[in-house]
């Protein structure tokens, strides 16, 4: 049976509810070769959106490349991960693809290497040799395959933002953007967390992918898509929750994709048939639970000036922070520490800056916080 809530991964199938709107318009880019830049707060759906319209292209001449370079710690690795699902994912079989890396690259050896486990995925190694291929070769591959097959390529990017971390990443972005801008063939769909790193790359006029592409943040899915989703989902595990109960769950964590379905899933754990209000008491204790060792390990390490503007957005305070008002409830050190301890927490991701002004990033990190710190 299929899980009624998934939480801790991508999700596909049943388990996807929405983004028609988003999914339609990422179809449109991916098909007219329009360069798509996808920012959102964590856990709020950007692989499961992307996954979803990788498998929507039914054209066999446009070939999607998905890839992750969560674990890229310098160029090098980013080139041999970009090089290597580049590969995979234009070869139309496995032995096909140590062929091509021969064909495209040079003084390459390849090598497949399956996991352990059986019918589980494998990888494709290049060991690349950076004196023969160098960056810019490397970088023009998609565009090379795509020429030569005539393809379409879609390069798919998943946490670009460690684009921006790792050593002299000006550099090495400079290097990217000047040979991507000259891709008729390829376009990319660039995507990540950590809001602040994405926006630092993509919202400065001073950094190489400034208009790079379509931007678009990832909105959180409306109350009226989660609430029958969580009741057909209910429904599937043989339970019944109604619709204020459902409503009441996306309120609680304010739509929050991943929270929601966590919590849904709590709320599910303990109701043997109907949900009750308790029952979504637990829940959400039980949810609470989970996330709290995460929240205490973020907060142990902040100074008292940093919880106390905390403590300040959650009993309301959101703009001028230097008025008396707040300033006399609230211990910030001084007027001008303001702007130190506001980066600061943006840094962290515990809060976020909007047009009307600062909030705690994560719904739950509220809760928590105002539970246990106040
Ligand atoms: N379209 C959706 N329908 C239902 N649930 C969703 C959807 N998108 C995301 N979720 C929920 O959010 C969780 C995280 O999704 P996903 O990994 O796609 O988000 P992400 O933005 O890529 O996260 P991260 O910031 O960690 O990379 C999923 O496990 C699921 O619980
Ligand atoms: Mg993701």
């Amino acid at each position: 049976m299929n899980k009624p809530f998934v939480y801790g991964m991508s999700v596909e199938g049943e388990n996807f509810t929405d983004r028609e709107l988003e999914s339609k318009r990422l179809k449109l880019n991916f098909e007219n070769g329009v360069n798509s830049i996808l920012i959102s707060p964590r856990r709020m759906g950007k692989t499961s959106l992307v996954k979803k319209v990788k498998s929507m292209i039914d054209d066999p001449n446009i070939k999607v490349v998905y890839m992750d370079i969560y674990k890229c710690r310098n160029e090098y690795d980013f080139y041999e991960k970009y090089a290597s699902a580049i590969i995979q994912a234009t070869s139309s079989k496995v032995e096909k693809m140590v062929e091509s890396a021969k064909e495209f690259l040079m003084s390459v050896s390849p090598k497949i290497v399956y996991s352990p486990e059986p019918n589980t995925d494998f990888s494709l190694s290049l060991g690349l040799n950076f004196r023969a291929n160098t960056p810019e070769d490397i970088l023009d591959l998609p565009e090379r395959i795509a020429k030569k097959r005539g393809f379409q390529i879609v390069v798919c990017i998943d946490e670009f933002q460690q684009i921006g971390e790792i050593p002299d990443t000006q550099t090495v972005q400079k290097t990217i953007r000047s040979v991507w801008q000259h891709h008729r063939h390829t376009s990319y769909c660039l995507f990540g967390s950590k809001q602040h790193l994405m926006t630092n790359l993509f919202y400065s006029r001073r950094m190489p992918f400034y208009q790079f592409g379509d931007m678009f943040f990832l909105k959180r899915i409306p109350t009226e898509k989660w609430v029958p989703f969580i009741a057909e989902r209910f429904r599937h595990a043989g339970r019944h929750i109604n619709e204020e109960q459902a409503e009441q769950i996306c309120s609680t964590v304010e739509n929050y994709s991943a929270y929601v379905q966590q919590l849904a899933w709590n709320v599910l754990a303990v109701t043997d048939d109907v949900v009750t209000e308790q029952a979504i008491r637990e829940g959400v204790d039980a949810t609470l639970a989970q996330v709290s060792p995460l929240f205490v390990e973020q907060t142990a390490s902040l100074s008292a000036y940093q919880l106390n503007f905390l403590r300040a957005i959650c009993r309301g305070y959101h703009d001028d922070f230097g008025k008396k008002e707040v300033a006399s409830q609230f211990d910030f050190g001084s007027r001008s520490n303001l702007p130190k301890l506001k980066k600061a927490l943006i840094e962290r991701e515990l809060i976020e800056h909007t047009e009307t002004g600062y909030y705690i990033a994560d719904p739950l990190f509220k809760l928590w916080f105002l539970r246990e710190m106040i």
